[in-house]
């Protein structure tokens, strides 16, 4: 506790945990908006991740910092900065520098968003099914209570992070696509969602510890996946023995192009097969609302870890 008030107890410091607690941001976007050095900065930073204050991932050749808020100490500081930063001229003005360096940004990440959206719809006409998986997924997470800790796998560009935000202490997209990281962020940031971050991340080896997470998605990303057993096994790991895991994605269909055209690896899943890859990863089925979309369909499944449904009794609906 002393280590962590003694680091707060310098003017810059304060000044970089009050940041990175309004977003992620660079080395340069800390020194653009505190106008010192890097070296100054970086030696502050490395003070304030060795208290465990800031945390740090890297995006590309970035690297992002942002505020720790697992610790319940880091988490009450963070409240008790919010309260009062407003009364504060150089916190207050260090804010609003930052906004708008963002929102410039922003302009770029919207350009950037139109073109992306454009390819992801002409790659994925089944975009239309979003607004019910969407609403599925909503209905899981608030019959799931508050979610402490969840990962979107394959966040592409944050819509569904962006619409589940309410229900969750904290959120972790992962995306293989740095275009697709850049845009969820602005778009997380926009939204005000400071509890939801994103990083660069690979499906089958996320970057962190086993179960870390309590509510795991994977929305049309398995159809992407060459090894879609090894990416469920890779979901498993991360969740808790309590953790729910909810996979949406294409069932089987007869569209032979759909492999060329959107860059599919497969042409739909049969339910069997999704059953018996989960089941390898000591995954249970408990939940299947069934098919949804028009045409092509796609599966919609809840899991629980073998674990908690041989505890809870639940049923496995296989
Ligand atoms: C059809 S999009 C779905 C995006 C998001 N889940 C949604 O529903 O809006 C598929 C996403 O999977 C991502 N992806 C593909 N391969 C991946 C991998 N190996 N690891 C992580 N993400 C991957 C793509 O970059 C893309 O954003």
């Amino acid at each position: 506790m002393h280590a962590i008030f003694s680091a707060l107890g310098e003017e810059t410091r304060l000044r970089i945990f009050c940041l990175c607690k309004e977003a992620e941001l660079t080395l340069t976007d800390l020194c653009q908006v505190l106008g010192q050095s890097q070296p100054r900065v970086s030696r502050h930073l490395r003070i304030l991740r060795q208290v465990g204050l800031i945390e740090r991932h890297a995006v590309g050749q970035n690297m992002f910092f942002r505020a720790l808020r697992r610790e319940p100490l880091a988490l009450d500081l963070l409240k008790l900065v919010e309260r009062h930063a407003d009364r504060q001229g150089t916190l207050k003005e260090d804010v609003r520098r930052m906004q708008a360096m963002l929102d410039i940004r922003a302009s770029y990440s919207d350009s950037l968003e139109r073109d992306i959206t454009r390819a992801d719809e002409a790659a994925d006409f089944l975009y239309s099914t979003d607004e019910s998986a969407f609403a599925l997924l909503n209905s899981l997470a608030e019959q799931t209570g508050t979610i402490e800790r969840w990962l979107d796998i394959g966040c592409g560009s944050g819509a569904l992070l962006e619409a589940l935000a309410v229900h969750c202490v904290e959120a972790v997209g992962v995306d293989i696509s740095k275009e697709r990281i850049a845009v969820a962020r602005t778009r997380l940031n926009r939204a005000g969602h400071k509890h939801c971050s994103v990083q660069l991340g690979d499906m089958y080896g996320v970057p962190s510890p086993d179960q870390s997470f309590d509510f795991v998605t994977l929305h049309r990303v398995l159809i992407h996946a060459d090894e879609p057993a090894r990416a469920l096994a890779e979901a498993a790991r991360l969740l808790t023995d309590q953790g729910t895991l909810a996979v949406i994605d294409y069932a089987s269909h007869a569209q032979q192009d759909f492999g060329e055209r959107f860059g599919h690896k497969w042409p739909g899943f049969e339910r069997a097969d999704l059953l018996t890859w989960a089941e390898a990863a000591d995954l249970i089925l408990v939940e299947q609302t069934g098919l949804i979309g028009d045409g092509v369909t796609s599966h919609v499944m809840v899991f629980h870890k073998a674990a908690k449904a041989s505890q809870a009794g639940d049923q496995n609906v296989a």
